[in-house]
């Protein structure tokens, strides 16, 4: 069976919300940098009627596939990129979409990646541990999972995960190996832990630090968040929408950085820096799904949108 033909759906999040966040009009031209099955990407494309053009990314040559296909009345207005979002700026400067006046990241992975059977992102499916966003990269989930020390495999899971059991964790992947499959490994944490929390996976926290220790998923996120501000023109606006507290806290304070006038460390007296606000903060606090949402779709209740304008 075709990619395109899959009947698997992305629900996209707090679509309204980026809408009216990003001031998608029409004739704007915008970045989607996590184009995944290009259910945020058709929305601006429909919202920026006429003349309006999106440039899509994702690291995943799938998601490029299944966007495509889904896209085929926009082609004139809508060019894709495979390649990682931490090449932003080279990427923007190739397509000539500097200057921008939106640009989207919708961070983690796509309910496409989650669903097929390849691509080991799933604990509920029985797939080769995998875990790579781009097949061009090299290091798998099965190299970590069956040929890393002990002390580091905690480490991720601590450092990636937040998981408190890391350490007991780790000891029991390494005596359990080999391991196979994504599904063996979630039985394998299953049959082993104590389980505090009925309505979460045990191995929840060990997928999501081994699916972002893989992709490098927290250091992409901070060379796009910098470059963004290079590529939006003055007024322009950037939405980010986090799944959990790593990516959130990345988030958080690149904006409050970039938006104060001082960055000298605490016990300077009196400022050094000479630091200007690159961007102005446009949510507060983080925006959270309406509850008609997250009722709707499930993959939506941990989501946290937060936006900015570029001012300088
Ligand atoms: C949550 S999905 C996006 C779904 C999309 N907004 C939609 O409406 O269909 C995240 C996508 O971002 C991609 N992605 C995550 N990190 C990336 C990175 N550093 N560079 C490029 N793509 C990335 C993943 O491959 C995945 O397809």
């Amino acid at each position: 069976m075709l990619l395109k033909d899959l009947d698997i759906q992305h629900n996209p999040v707090m679509v309204p919300e980026i809408l009216k966040y990003l001031e998608v009009t029409s004739g704007g031209r915008y970045i989607d940098c996590t184009l995944g099955e290009a259910g945020h990407t058709k929305s601006i494309l429909d919202a920026s009627t006429p003349g309006g053009e999106v440039l899509g990314i994702d690291a995943d040559h799938e998601a490029i596939e299944v966007s495509h296909s889904r896209l085929i009345d926009y082609q004139e207005r809508f060019v894709s990129v495979n390649d990682n979002f931490r090449n932003l700026k080279k990427i923007a400067m190739r397509k000539d979409f500097i200057p921008s006046h939106g640009i989207l990241m919708d961070l983690g992975v796509s309910s496409l990646q989650l669903n097929l059977e390849t691509r080991g992102f799933s604990f509920m499916r029985k797939s080769p541990l995998d875990m790579r966003f781009s097949f061009n990269q090299k290091l798998t989930a099965d190299q970590v999972v069956n040929s890393f020390q002990e002390n580091e495999l905690a480490d991720i899971l601590y450092n990636f995960g937040e998981e408190r059991r890391a350490r007991k964790i780790a000891k029991i992947i390494v005596q359990n190996r080999p391991i196979k499959y994504s599904s063996e490994l979630a039985e394998i944490i299953k049959k082993n832990i104590k389980v505090t929390n009925f309505k979460i996976n045990p191995a929840t926290k060990t997928f999501q630090a081994l699916r972002i220790y893989i992709n490098e998923e927290l250091s992409a996120l901070s060379d796009a968040l910098e470059q963004s501000l290079d590529i939006l023109g003055i007024g322009g606006k950037l939405a980010v929408i986090s799944y959990h507290s790593l990516e959130d806290r990345i988030v958080k304070n690149f904006f409050r950085k970039e938006s104060k006038y001082c960055i000298c460390l605490p016990n300077v007296s009196k400022c050094e820096c000479n630091h200007e606000p690159k961007l102005k903060i446009i949510t507060k606090k983080p925006i959270s799904p309406s509850s008609n949402e997250i009722a709707s779709n499930r993959r939506s209740r941990s989501a946290k949108l937060r936006v900015i304008e570029r001012i300088l």
